[in-house]
């Protein structure tokens, strides 16, 4: 499990992982609208997500909100979804006729993206016991864990890269229907998904103004170079999503959602791309100067896609819609 741990490792901060008690497969289901409103995409998850015809228990294990301008100038509300797998496939083979009649009466761009997440595909990270995203649906958190701070951490968490060779995946093959307006997409094994948010929501005003001025822009930077020439390095996708509370109001939260050829394209850009460099040289300056009372808080979570795990589907969307660049048309 850590490979690639230096000896004698020493992590420069503390960090905390997610740990679930019941190893069910998970699943992430993102569904978005193209829409200058979350109106129809509200209505939506409100018949299907929370209140009939699922009974709570085997509803959802979280639900957040988000919304994004893509590259196309376009904007997107989108709902983040986090399942038990059975209880996804069991509400998913009655929800989708909801959600295939939405996208018809909406004449909007809608898509999804979701993927399985078998417990040893998948990892997560986070700078302070508060927990974040996917880590928020697990029994408890861990830490402070030595297994980070270094490149290749992020590998040494996912159990499966340490059992098979991760480098490298096939292009994403996409069927498409007659008219060409719904575009399913199987991503293939190792595709790899990242979603690493900051949350300046419990810093004080001195903080989050640093934060913001300092901090946010750089990775501002940083999301539109792998969402605008992603190709450079392998990566598919990315946004920078805005996180909404429930009634679609914007929060002091940010993440960056992204797909890319495999987990070493995230890994190499982290490690040595400018952009990055320059958002953790801008941080690091953060963190020297507030010490022990740094109130930001970051995190991620990192899965490598199982064999048949992700289905991703647009339907009436634009072309640089996700990974759609970079499918290979059957
Ligand atoms: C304010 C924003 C960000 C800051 C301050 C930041 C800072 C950091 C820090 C301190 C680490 C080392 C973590 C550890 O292992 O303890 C790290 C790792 C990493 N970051 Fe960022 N990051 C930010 C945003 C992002 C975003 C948005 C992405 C991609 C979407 C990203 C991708 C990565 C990856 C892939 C690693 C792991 C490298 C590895 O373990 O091999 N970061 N970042």
């Amino acid at each position: 499990m850590k490979n690639n741990m230096p000896p004698n490792w020493q992590p420069p901060a503390p960090a905390w992982q997610a740990l679930w008690n019941d190893k069910e497969d998970l699943r992430v289901a993102y569904f978005a609208a193209q829409s200058k409103t979350p109106e129809l995409l509200d209505a939506w998850q409100k018949r299907m997500l929370v209140i009939d015809p699922i009974p709570l228990p085997v509803g959802p294990l979280m639900v957040e909100r988000g919304h994004f301008v893509d590259a196309a100038g376009q904007e997107n509300f989108l709902l983040i979804t986090y399942w038990r797998e059975s209880h996804y496939q069991n509400w998913w083979s009655t929800a989708k006729n909801s959600w295939y009649q939405f996208a018809d009466s909406s004449s909007l761009g809608v898509w999804r993206e979701t993927m399985r997440l078998p417990h040893e595909h998948f990892e997560t990270l986070l700078s302070s016991p508060d927990a974040h995203g996917l880590a928020s649906s697990g029994d408890d958190v861990e830490g402070p864990i030595l297994e980070h701070g270094y490149p290749g951490g992020m590998r040494d968490r996912i159990e499966y890269c340490a059992l098979s060779d991760v480098r490298g995946g096939s292009v994403p093959r996409a069927e498409a229907n007659e008219n060409d307006d719904v575009v399913r997409v199987l991503a293939p094994a190792n595709l790899c998904m990242i979603r690493s948010g900051q949350d300046w929501g419990f810093c004080d005003d001195e903080q989050a103004d640093d934060y913001l001025s300092n901090v946010h822009p750089v990775l501002q930077k940083g999301m539109n170079y792998l969402r605008d020439r992603g190709e450079e390095c392998g990566c598919y996708s990315m946004r920078l999503v805005d996180v909404l509370d429930e009634h679609w109001k914007v929060t002091k939260q940010t993440f960056g959602l992204g797909y890319a050829k495999d987990i070493f394209v995230f890994e190499d850009w982290a490690k040595s791309h400018p952009t990055h460099l320059d958002i953790f040289g801008k941080f690091m300056v953060m963190a020297e100067k507030y010490g022990e009372s740094l109130q930001l808080q970051l995190w991620h979570e990192v899965a490598v896609c199982p064999d048949d795990g992700g289905e991703f589907e647009y339907i009436q969307c634009h072309d640089k819609t996700g990974i759609l660049p970079f499918v290979s048309r059957v």
